[in-house]
């Protein structure tokens, strides 16, 4: 069944006094105005992480900021996570460069299934960051869906079946294709790409034997509960086999990621956007061979899911 958020969500701008929130889409997301990113007061900082829980997903346009200063705007929301996959610039180890060259012809690339970042970790980033150097002239968007409409929009027999479930995220299944079809190199996925069951060290081992994760999370600033599942890392229902699992999952999965709870970012050099890791799910679309794509993200830590 296909749904309309309409009354049930309310994304339209607060009255903030020292930031301007432009909303995006009925479901979710807004740009953030009237702030230069390397020079934030503490109470345009304030509200813009009030946005943030808000909206799930805020950006901002034309914010000239270098390595640093996306450091120090994200350590403002807390600590650096243990990010999963990439390895920092020289200096700044907590900011990761997530670069698709143009002669890339790569056949998935760096986030590009519906996900949630690091699910199968113990405790996954709480936000994630991502900042635009180089844009391709068309093509390349973020798409996010919102995980606490998902869940609002289901029946309340269905909210109280899936009440007592939780879910195993395993990164096993992304590590198995990228061995399959992705060529060695110095990227995410070309990286995992390099190991081999024989080889496997023990973090890579952590990620793959992965984390059991309420599928009903509460957020824990905002209490709002949200469906915490994703088509790239659920793998099945603790209990459960995968086959028993696959129905329901698939089910989840395809409600949460509808179009009517999604917005989509078209990107520009030097456009910021940060989300609530807890509660969206967002997809890379690869669908820009021959141009150069060219950003840089952080993540911060979150807790356990509850
Ligand atoms: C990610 O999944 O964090 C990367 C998203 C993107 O490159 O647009």
């Amino acid at each position: 069944m296909k749904l309309h958020p309409t009354g049930r969500f309310d994304n339209s701008a607060s009255d903030y006094q020292h930031i301007e929130a432009v909303p995006l889409a009925a479901a979710m997301g807004a740009e953030i105005r009237g702030v230069n990113l390397a020079a934030l007061s503490a109470p345009q900082f304030s509200e813009i992480e009030h946005a943030l829980f808000r909206h799930k997903m805020i950006f901002f346009r034309a914010q000239t900021i270098h390595y640093a200063d996306q450091e120090s705007f994200s350590l403002r929301f807390g600590p650096f996570a243990e990010d999963a996959y990439t390895k920092g610039v020289d200096g700044y180890p907590d900011v990761q460069p997530v670069i698709k060259e143009a002669d890339d012809a790569v056949p998935i690339i760096f986030g590009s299934c519906w996900h949630t970042d690091s699910p199968f970790l113990e405790t996954p980033p709480a936000i994630s960051m991502l900042y635009g150097v180089d844009i391709p002239p068309y093509g390349g968007d973020t798409i996010w869906a919102n995980s606490v409409l998902a869940y609002e929009l289901l029946s309340d027999k269905m909210k109280e079946v899936i009440a007592p479930l939780r879910v195993r995220f395993s990164m096993g299944d992304v590590v198995e294709t990228a061995r399959k079809i992705m060529p060695v190199s110095d990227s995410p996925l070309g990286r995992l790409a390099a190991t081999s069951a024989d080889t496997v060290d023990s973090t890579l081992q952590r990620k793959i034997d992965g984390a059991a994760h309420p599928l009903v999370r509460t957020h824990p600033v905002s209490g709002e509960k949200s469906l915490y599942i994703d088509e790239n890392y659920a793998e099945c229902f603790e209990g459960m086999t995968i086959e028993e699992s696959r129905p329901l999952l698939d089910y989840l999965v395809g409600h949460l990621v509808q179009p009517a709870l999604q917005c989509r970012l078209r990107w520009e050099p030097k456009t910021l956007a940060l989300w609530d890791n807890r509660i969206c799910v967002h997809q890379a679309f690869n669908d820009y061979d021959g141009f150069r794509r060219e950003m840089y993200r952080t993540t911060i830590a979150g807790e356990q899911p509850s």
